[in-house]
């Protein structure tokens, strides 16, 4: 079998020629900043020196999922996500869920079988995920999935979300009711998003989903066009609505795979395919989050350590983990 990338495939690993156990990240922090040999990885970096379009981002992503087209299975349904969020599973009858970047599947598939009751809106910037993900689901033979997944096109980073998740009256209003902040409503003519559900076309909108996940897909946006992308997943959330969150840590074995020429800011890289890689540390997803508006319920970092039986070869992956719940009542500046 390959080396792990994913952590689904971890635990698969782990029963075949792979042992795993956790470790502390200040460990490994303290081997990698005191290691004369990675200081490329810590050195400051100049700004705006590689900004690639939005578009030129989302036709990397594009090409990406055009590429492993024929296989559909890159990335693994991320059977663990439950566990982490067991929140997903335990609300109430006809919860909704907004995917941001659900690439072609893997995290949509488990929350639609563990909850046969969830709604499922699923948004990326590439159509050929949207598709994937559609075949996926399909085949999946999960009870009324079809009806209850909706995917549609969209690059949150730079448009936002469509008006029919929270319509700009809908807004308005919560926001006087709730004394929300008001996040600059859009208007339903600033970008042809796809019509809404069917479900929901007698309606004005949906009214906010209840959770946001947002999972291995903000690592994939540029460093400069992530708060606006959070303020975007906190203006489709309903009061008291929370933030799933799961990505790539600091000092992630797959950022010191990455070469200096690869690096295109502070922590951030791009592979060679175009497609890019954030790793967070606890203090700048905090900042973010927090920055945005967010109150943060769970933050951490998941250090999972496999060595190969057979080579004694030693993987150290780093991901984070963090829940974050939009005020019931937020107070703006
Ligand atoms: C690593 S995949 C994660 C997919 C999925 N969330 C999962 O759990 O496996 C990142 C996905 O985010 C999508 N993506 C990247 N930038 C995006 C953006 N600005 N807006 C919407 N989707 C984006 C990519 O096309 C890709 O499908």
């Amino acid at each position: 079998m390959m080396e792990p990338r994913e952590e689904g495939e971890i635990i698969k690993a782990a029963a075949e020629n792979y042992y795993s156990k956790d470790f502390e990240w200040d460990q490994l922090r303290h081997e990698i900043e005191n290691d004369p040999s990675l200081v490329h990885y810590l050195l400051p970096f100049p700004q705006n020196q590689h900004t690639l379009s939005s578009s030129e981002d989302s036709e990397a992503w594009n090409n990406f999922h055009t590429r492993h087209n024929s296989t559909g299975k890159f990335f693994k349904e991320r059977r663990y996500l439950l566990k982490e969020f067991p929140e997903l599973a335990s609300c109430g009858e006809c919860s909704t869920v907004l995917e941001v970047g659900c690439g072609n599947g893997s995290t949509a598939l488990p929350i639609l079988r563990g909850n046969k009751s969830i709604s499922l809106y699923a948004c990326d910037c590439s159509k050929e995920a949207l598709e994937r993900a559609k075949e996926n689901i399909e085949a999946a033979n999960i009870i009324l999935a079809k009806e209850r997944f909706y995917p549609f096109q969209c690059d949150f980073s730079v448009s936002g979300f469509p008006n029919w998740l929270v319509c700009t009256s809908c807004c308005e209003s919560l926001s006087r009711k709730q004394n929300m902040r008001s996040l600059d409503a859009k208007s339903c003519s600033k970008q042809d998003f796809p019509d809404p559900p069917i479900s929901t076309k007698n309606d004005s909108c949906i009214g906010g989903v209840d959770f946001v996940t947002l999972i291995f897909t903000l690592s994939a946006v540029p460093l400069h066009r992530m708060s606006r992308a959070i303020a975007e997943c906190f203006s489709v959330l309903k009061p008291g609505g929370l933030l799933l969150f799961r990505d790539y840590g600091l000092y992630d074995m797959t950022m010191l795979r990455f070469e200096p020429e690869q690096r295109v800011g502070y922590r951030e890289y791009m592979r060679s395919d175009g497609t890019r890689s954030y790793f967070f540390c606890l203090d700048s997803v905090r900042n973010l989050f927090c920055g945005t508006g967010f109150t943060e319920l769970e933050l951490e970092y998941c250090c999972v350590q496999s060595v190969n039986r057979r080579n004694g070869k030693i993987m150290r992956r780093v991901w984070i983990h963090g829940k974050f719940q939009k005020p019931h009542v937020y107070v703006g500046s």
